[in-house]
């Protein structure tokens, strides 16, 4: 029966980089992959630009960015396996990047170069790749592990869980990681779609429909957390960054507010056209501030009409107090079928933080999404894959 000395399950971000460095180290490595070509989710990220890591995404800045029931979990592989490092492997492959916003550095052309890169740097590490195997059972014996693939029986010493979430089950998420994690006595915590789109009941959902299309700047909130972003109206409900950022935080029955006029005194705004515009009806005031269509439904939810010279301090901290805080209650999310990633996994308190080794379990590691770690748009998720991944191909 062939044996390797580490076998990684799941050729994507966490999987690929931690195979690179356990090669590196002259283990002989083995990757397996059920698709037909290995990070397929590399191939679609960034909308095909690949947003491949964020310069924020380190220990200072990344503490907060990071969601985890242990926020801390994350810290030691993030400094060790720095957004630098991934940058310089970049660049020594000649790849041109540019940073968009936020710290987010994406690809100038396809992400299928990452994914080159990648798959270049494993040849050289002497990795072995196989896709299109299933993983059909796992048991561990006194020295490691056997696992049944659909096409052979194989043993190694250490085995790497790089199976991702459960985003997107047509790009290959399946369930595999949680059911070892569950297997081998390790806890999970609660699982459930993040940067997703929301959804409204009905009643909401016709009227937001008709804004189809519109994006906005805004500042969208949840209890202490805020993000500053676009909000994109779609004819399913919301999203936009502003939006899928705060999906994460976003729980079923709670309200989001919306500030549609970020950093300006909406008061004074609209003191200032009742002085300088009386007779103007209050909804083209709105339409002055806002998307013509947006403004029209903030004058139906209000229920006000009438010109803005009519409108005491009172009738008019009413409409302040909708453009700064407009407060909408999703009834859920578009879930795993369009989520970029999936929240909870793991439990980190049965994973060593610095080398992603399952504490009592010798051999057994977890990395990348599967993991109880997940970070905010613009990059940070793929700098957790390459960075736990990178750990635990340090030790493996
Ligand atoms: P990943 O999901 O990448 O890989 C898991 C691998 O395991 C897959 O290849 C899968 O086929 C394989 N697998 C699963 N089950 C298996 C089984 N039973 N048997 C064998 N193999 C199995 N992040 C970011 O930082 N910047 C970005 O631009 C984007 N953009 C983006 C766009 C879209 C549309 C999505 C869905 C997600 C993103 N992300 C992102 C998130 C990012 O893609 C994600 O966090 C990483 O891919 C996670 O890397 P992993 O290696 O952990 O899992």
């Amino acid at each position: 029966m062939p044996h390797y000395d580490v076998v990684i399950l799941g050729a994507g971000a966490a999987g690929m980089m931690a195979a690179i460095e356990a090669g590196r180290r002259g283990r002989s490595v083995l990757l397996v992959d059920h698709r037909k070509y290995a990070g397929e989710k590399i191939r679609i990220s960034g909308g095909g630009r690949c947003n491949f890591t964020n310069i924020h995404a380190t220990i200072d800045k990344g503490r907060d960015r990071f969601l985890s029931a242990n926020p801390r979990f994350a810290l030691s592989a993030l400094s060790r396996y720095t957004p630098d490092m991934f940058i310089a492997m970049v660049r020594d492959h000649g790849i041109q990047f540019h940073e968009k916003t936020l710290g987010q550095l994406f690809c100038d052309g396809p992400a299928t170069q990452i994914n080159s890169m990648l798959l270049n740097e494993m040849r050289k590490a002497g990795v072995t790749l196989v896709l299109e195997t299933s993983v059909e059972a796992v048991d561990r014996g006194t020295d490691g592990f056997s696992l049944q693939l659909s096409t052979s029986s194989i043993t190694c010493e250490s085995l790497i869980v790089a199976t991702g979430g459960k985003s997107i089950p047509k790009m290959g998420a399946t369930g595999l990681g949680y059911q070892l994690a569950s297997q081998f006595g390790l806890r999970l915590t609660e699982t459930r779609p993040g940067l997703v789109p929301l959804t409204f009941e009905t009643g909401a959902l016709e009227k937001l429909k008709a804004l189809s299309g519109i994006a906005t700047d805004a500042i969208v909130s949840h209890g202490k957390t805020a993000f500053e972003e676009a909000l994109l109206f779609t004819h399913r409900g919301l999203s936009g960054p502003a939006i899928l950022q705060i999906s994460s935080y976003w729980r079923e029955g709670d309200a989001i507010a919306v500030d549609l006029l970020p950093h300006e005194d909406a008061g004074a705004k609209l003191r200032a056209a009742r002085r300088a515009t009386p007779k103007l009806q209050i909804q083209t005031v709105l339409a002055g501030f806002l998307p013509r269509k947006l403004a029209q439904l903030l004058g139906e939810e209000l229920d006000m009409t009438g010109m803005i010279g009519d409108f005491s301090d009172k009738k008019l901290a009413v409409v302040e107090a909708i453009l700064k805080a407009w407060t909408l209650k999703p009834v859920g999310s578009e879930g795993y079928r369009t989520a970029e990633v999936t929240l909870g996994g793991v439990d980190t308190r049965d994973l060593d933080a610095r080398t992603m080794a399952a504490r009592d379990v010798p051999g057994l590691y977890f990395v990348g999404e599967v993991v109880d770690v997940t970070g905010w748009l613009g990059g940070y998720n793929f700098q957790w894959a390459w960075a736990s991944g990178w750990a635990a191909g340090q030790v493996a």
